[in-house]
């Protein structure tokens, strides 16, 4: 959507995935300055978004949405103010007048997505303030198609769950529209379980950096007023960040697979300055050595590479040539910047 907004996927935090309708202004409020005094606002986090269950199930007469009074008892503009006066913004679910609206497709009487999401877009435009606008509509009517024009992200699944075979579905099933993201719109495959306790270090490790290089939304859904410091750790690995919000605003793909049931994997994509991100990442039960091949990522087989690691934060070589292979545990994955350097010229 041209409003000026998404021109690198969303970052920040919402209540749904830990939360779920045990929040309060307390909860959001405690939360904006978690985000600031861990520095994770610094890195980009800057988007606090209100999910469902803060309001009244009744509109007022005048048709407005109201919020729960004991939960919300100052009101949602309070609210904005304490979250601006952070320097944060402040995202919710169905309702207009803030930052961000998520707008949900429950209760759509049977109307197709298509249709109903163009209105609320319409409305947005009209308040005079910019609004980001993220369509909720649980990947049906193939929103990649069509929600470029409408919003800016929509889902392209059903909800996710702090779980391993969640994840890696959901990521496939994202990985297909790959070809629909950029710059004002990118392909949601749903909030980010990192921190919630449901998957081990590695495979939240696998879960960020593949989310990171599918340009998906960062949305932190776990509290960050109690992290542990793996869950900081992979939070705020800066370089995996850099590679989701690169200007270039490529989404990356699974390149190929092969072994049993297609677990050794090879997801990749471009970044500005002519570099790759590349994700080695093993999805079977045992550790295995899985290689990317210059000629499936689209370089010269002799171009001289400069590869840099993104989780130990070391450069693993400077002048690989044809292929590169390392050794990932199971369920875990690797990432790494690939600087192609020169093409080595022929011995003679
Ligand atoms: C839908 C959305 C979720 C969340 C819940 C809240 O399922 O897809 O992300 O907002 O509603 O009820």
């Amino acid at each position: 959507l041209g409003n000026g907004l998404a021109r690198t996927p969303q970052m920040g935090w919402n209540s749904w995935n830990f939360f779920a309708c045990d929040i309060s202004e307390d909860v959001i409020k405690e939360t904006a300055d978690a985000l600031v005094s861990t520095g994770l606002a610094k890195l980009g986090y800057n988007y606090v978004n209100i999910d469902d269950c803060w309001s009244e199930p009744q509109r007022d007469s005048k048709g407005q949405l109201v919020p729960d009074p004991q939960t919300f008892p100052s009101g949602i503009k309070a609210l904005a103010d304490y979250v601006h006066s952070k320097g944060l913004k402040l995202g919710i679910l169905r309702c207009r007048g803030v930052d961000y609206l998520k707008y949900d497709n429950c209760f759509n009487l049977g109307i197709d997505p298509e249709t109903r999401y163009p209105p609320m877009r319409d409305a947005l435009n009209a308040t005079g303030r910019t609004i980001f606008y993220s369509l909720c509509e649980w990947g049906v009517h193939d929103p990649a198609l069509w929600a470029g024009r409408v919003g800016n992200s929509w889902r392209t699944t059903d909800d996710i769950n702090d779980s391993w075979a969640s994840m890696t579905t959901i990521a496939d099933l994202n990985d297909k529209w790959a070809a629909f993201a950029g710059p004002g719109g990118w392909n949601d495959p749903d909030m980010l379980e990192v921190g919630n306790g449901g998957m081990s270090y590695h495979e939240y490790r696998a879960h960020f950096s593949i989310w990171a290089l599918m340009k998906a939304p960062l949305l932190i859904g776990c509290d960050v007023r109690n992290m542990t410091q793996e869950t900081f750790e992979i939070l705020t690995n800066e370089e995996v960040i850099a590679v989701n919000q690169d200007p270039l605003g490529v989404q990356g793909r699974k390149v190929y697979s092969y072994g049993p049931d297609g677990c050794y994997q090879v997801w990749a994509g471009p970044l500005s300055g002519q570099r790759l991100a590349v994700v080695l990442w093993n999805r079977g039960s045992k550790p295995a050595t899985i290689t990317a091949k210059w000629a499936s990522l689209g370089i010269e087989s002799s171009t001289s590479v400069s590869i840099k690691d993104l989780w130990t934060h070391k450069h693993v070589t400077e002048n690989k040539v044809a292929s590169f292979s390392a050794r990932v545990d199971p369920h875990a994955c690797e990432m790494y910047i690939f600087s192609p350097l020169a093409v080595a010229s022929s011995a003679s």
